[in-house]
């Protein structure tokens, strides 16, 4: 049967020039050529009618069995000739200088942020986290702070319109809450994290910064501890010809409190001798007996600073707002 006798030849010269297609276009004309609406192949469909109807399917099968074959090979022709057309037509020049890319960094914040916790945790400290959105009682009750105290005021508070008036803290001292009511003394912990205080923003606040909370509690706790970690801590974070002095203070949750004062080459930089740069004092017995702990047997130390302020002090920044801009001109220079 003449139909039956052409599929193979027209098969075969189909294949052989799709594989021969040296580029896209000879390859999409010889699909024109054998496959298209006035193609050969189409063709030999359009005689199957002339063909006795007992023997139409078995030619029909036989037709389209070849026109898969065909096709298969067209799609692998164009894979083929696509993925040699993305090639480079020069080979590569290896001796050109290199494409630089410029890589990221961490911000001026986190940085410092980093090198305080590196300090501390080669003291034993570890990293303590609590919720950015509190409750009255953490972030003042719990730390011993009356409902009167100028801090509670709404002038200094982000409240928010929920059930419970949740706020947003105003110092990461409420972590000191959380974790002493979590678990047991002793306790080591240092928080980094950021706080919220409804200031209008100018060159030295802004209404959210960055605080680092510390919090010591063993037994026989000695506010020499505590000078002497502050102490080691800042000689690493900003020179080791670093002075501290504590001066007496007010917090509700110490007692007694101090004020810290640092003074080192960066300080006489800005004019001055003593820069204040953190409160501290040693845990409030009320505090204690707040988280259930004994405030017989156990003793301890807490301080907080900010990290925007050392940050500025550190690199010489006049302005808060710098930090949180996000001008690439600003930051490249961390
Ligand atoms: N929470 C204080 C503030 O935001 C800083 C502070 C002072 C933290 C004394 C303490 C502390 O843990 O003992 O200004």
């Amino acid at each position: 049967m003449a139909v039956l006798d052409d599929i193979e030849p027209l098969k075969q010269s189909a294949l052989a020039e799709l594989r021969g297609a040296a580029d896209l276009a000879a390859l999409d004309q010889a699909r024109t050529t054998h496959l298209g609406a006035h193609g050969k192949f189409t063709g030999l469909l359009k005689q199957l009618g002339a063909l006795p109807k007992e023997a139409r399917p078995a030619a029909g099968k036989a037709i389209n069995a070849a026109k898969t074959e065909i096709e298969t090979a067209l799609a692998e022709q164009r894979l083929a000739l696509e993925q040699k057309a993305a090639l480079p037509r020069e080979p590569t020049d290896l001796t050109l200088p290199g494409r630089r890319r410029r890589l990221g960094h961490l911000h001026p914040l986190t940085q410092v942020t980093e090198d305080i916790v590196r300090s501390f945790r080669r003291l034993g400290f570890v990293v303590a986290e609590g919720p950015e959105v509190e409750d009255d009682y953490h972030c003042f009750d719990a730390l011993n702070t009356p409902a009167d105290h100028p801090a509670r005021d709404t002038q200094d508070t982000f409240y928010l319109a929920a059930p419970g008036r949740p706020l947003l803290r105003t110092h990461t001292s409420s972590v000191q809450i959380r974790v002493m009511e979590k678990q047991p003394p002793p306790v080591r912990i240092i928080v980094p994290g950021r706080v919220y205080r409804r200031d209008n923003a100018d060159a030295t606040h802004n209404p959210t910064f960055h605080q680092v909370e510390g919090l010591y509690v063993d037994r026989d706790v000695t506010v020499g501890d505590l000078k002497g970690t502050v102490e080691f801590v800042f000689r690493e974070l900003m020179g080791p010809e670093t002075q501290i002095r504590f001066r007496p203070h007010y917090f509700s949750y110490t007692e007694p409190s101090f004020e810290i004062d640092f003074a080192s080459a960066l300080t006489r930089k800005l004019g001055k001798t003593w820069l204040e740069i953190a409160g501290c004092g040693m845990v409030h017995p009320q505090v204690f007996e707040n988280v259930g702990y004994d405030p017989e047997v156990w003793t301890g130390w807490a301080f907080g600073f900010g990290i925007e302020r050392i940050a500025m002090i550190r690199y010489g920044i006049t302005d808060i707002r710098r930090f949180y801009e996000n001008d690439l001109r600003f930051l490249r220079q961390f």
